[in-house]
């Protein structure tokens, strides 16, 4: 019996000390598991780039929503050419206007949200040049390519993000 006693004594900071790892790791594991938790509210991949080019980057984003509002803007009075108008402004020839400019950067941005954005400003051409070819074109068809244009904004903004970090 005293043995035993002498045993617990023995062992008690040694159970203490197990009691405070344990504390210790659960406590860890909670301020991980939030950390986790709020990467994941936001999924999307980070692309880091130069405060200059996060300006671009915006402008640019901005003219495209702007071009899209000048379409829907033509198209509900029935005006094609301004619509196709618009489309163009941020067609392939928005990025050659910038291409100088833009060279350095888009090397640096990953190769799936080049082919996205790309096949964006392709698409707007296209869309210029159905509307020019098609005086008259069905609204729903219209309706359609545009959404297949948007969808390509939606993937990309579900996808990246961007973060200005030199
Ligand atoms: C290849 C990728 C890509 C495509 C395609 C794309 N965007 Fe963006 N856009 C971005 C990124 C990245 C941001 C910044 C998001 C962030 O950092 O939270 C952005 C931001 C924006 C913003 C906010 C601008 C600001 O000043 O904050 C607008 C508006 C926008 N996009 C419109 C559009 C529209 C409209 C389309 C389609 C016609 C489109 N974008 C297509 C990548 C894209």
């Amino acid at each position: 019996m005293k043995e035993n006693e002498s045993i617990f004594k023995r062992l008690g900071p040694l159970f203490f000390g197990l009691w405070i790892v344990t504390t210790v790791m659960l406590v860890g594991l909670f301020l991980m598991g939030r950390m986790s938790f709020s990467s994941l509210e936001d999924g999307r991949r980070v692309v880091e780039v130069s405060a200059s080019d996060k300006v671009l980057i915006l402008t640019e984003m901005r003219e495209l929503l702007f071009a899209l509002n000048r379409m829907h803007g033509a198209l509900a009075v029935g005006d094609q050419q301004a619509a196709a108008d618009a489309a163009e402004s941020v067609g392939m020839g928005m990025v050659e206007s910038l291409a100088e400019r833009e060279a350095s950067l888009i090397a640096k941005l990953p190769i799936e949200m080049k082919k996205l954005g790309f096949s964006t400003h392709e698409n707007f051409d296209d869309i210029a040049k159905k509307l020019r070819d098609n005086p008259g074109m069905d609204q729903r068809t219209i309706s359609a390519e545009i959404k297949t244009l948007t969808d390509k904004c939606v993937a990309c903004h579900a996808a990246y993000r961007i973060e200005a970090t030199y």
